[in-house]
């Protein structure tokens, strides 16, 4: 991502300093590709389709359609998440994908100058908006052996006033304890911002959901865009105390969720829960197998990758990326560059699963590219 020209602020003398942070987020993808460079939701089967496209038009058809505004407040879909996350409905604030949650919570809590701790590497809109916010962004590195939380390091930024982890991490897949996280937010007077955008894809995770009725400072994401598969309808939810939960109702634009998203969204919630576990297991052989042929390539360096996604480290990460995409349509992420060995991330790639036959080519592209 490209940092907005300096000349632009120049010429716009009205707008703050931070804006010099803002950048576009830009992704090059041809349409008809194998999309293994967005942690996405494997793609919906059959039935799945054929039931979204009977519930449009219901939807469609409804006496509040299209031409309305949706309900104000998105009673359904916060009843359904609420019974989805084990908490009460008071307890949820159901966004436009957990994305605004975190716009939301740069929004009330990132002040100039506010101290925000970040485990990295990390999801970029943490740090893009920490810097539009003009917040005093602060890095709290993994472990650098092998990628997984360091808990000491952790605790250290307990005086930070915001300290956002995501569990399991975006791109590297480490993961933290619940019992690590209540620690943590017990010794913390800050927001402790638990993003669980990946956690569906660990069963054996306890969710932080179950903090927040005693811990009022911990804050919980979650989104339908990556298990559930429905990243187009662009839902997630804030989950955290009802009194902090409140604020957020209050901050929020009305009409963050449309009415269409939010009938299927509860269709989806309502009727897919018995498929789950399968759909999920499915995901596990897949990404297994991944990791499995990974590890086998002599000077690949394994991140923990418990998610939906493999994550590694090689010199070749660049070859590779480039000889998916031109030869075989297969879109992965990587991170530094090529020329700058230097640079934290160098050599770091990321896929996640997507078909079967997607992953296949990924595994003997890679078996070629990064063993040679
Ligand atoms: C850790 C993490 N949080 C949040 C998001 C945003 O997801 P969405 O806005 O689709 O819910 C992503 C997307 O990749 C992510 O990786």
């Amino acid at each position: 991502m490209k940092e907005t020209e300096s000349s632009c602020l120049n010429e716009f003398p009205f707008l703050r300093p931070e804006m010099k942070h803002v950048s576009l987020y830009t992704l090059q993808e041809p349409l008809f590709s194998a999309r293994l460079h967005q942690n996405e939701g494997i793609p919906l089967n059959e039935t799945e389709k054929s039931q979204l496209s009977e519930q449009c038009a219901n939807f469609i058809n409804a006496h509040r359609s299209l031409n309305t505004y949706p309900s104000v407040d998105p009673t359904a879909l916060r009843d359904a998440m609420a019974n989805l996350y084990g908490v009460s409905p008071d307890c949820v604030e159901p966004t436009c994908g957990s994305s605004q949650g975190i716009s939301l919570i740069a929004q009330a809590c990132f002040d100039k100058g506010t101290a925000v701790s970040v485990v990295e590497p990390s999801f970029s809109l943490y740090k893009s908006l920490c810097l539009i916010q003009g917040s005093n962004y602060r890095s709290v590195p993994l472990r650098t052996d092998n990628f997984e939380y360091d808990m000491e390091a952790v605790l250290k930024a307990r005086t930070s006033d915001v300290i956002i982890l995501c569990n399991p991490n975006n791109p590297t897949g480490s993961v933290l304890p619940v019992a690590s996280i209540a620690q943590l937010a017990a010794s913390s007077k800050g927001l402790i911002v638990v993003d669980e955008a990946y956690i569906e894809f660990c069963p054996e995770l306890a969710s932080s959901v179950s903090l927040v009725s005693k811990h009022k400072n911990v804050l919980v994401l979650r989104t339908l865009s990556k298990a559930w598969g429905l990243a187009g309808l662009r839902l997630g939810a804030l989950v955290g105390h009802a009194d902090l939960i409140k604020v957020f109702r209050a901050l929020k634009p009305p009409y963050s969720v449309t009415g269409l998203s939010e009938h299927l969204g509860v269709f989806a919630l309502q009727n897919w829960q018995q498929n789950f576990a399968a759909k999920i297991a499915h995901v596990q052989a897949q990404q297994s197998k991944m990791l499995a042929t990974l590890k086998m390539i002599p000077g690949v360096v394994m991140a923990p990758s418990r998610a939906n996604f493999v994550c590694f480290v090689h010199p070749k990460s660049y070859d590779l990326e480039l000889e998916l995409r031109s030869k075989h349509n297969i879109l992965i992420r990587v991170y530094g560059q090529k020329n700058q060995k230097d640079h934290a991330s160098y050599g770091m790639a990321r896929a996640s699963v997507w078909s079967d036959d997607a992953n296949d080519v990924f595994m003997a592209v890679a078996q070629k590219v990064l063993g040679s």
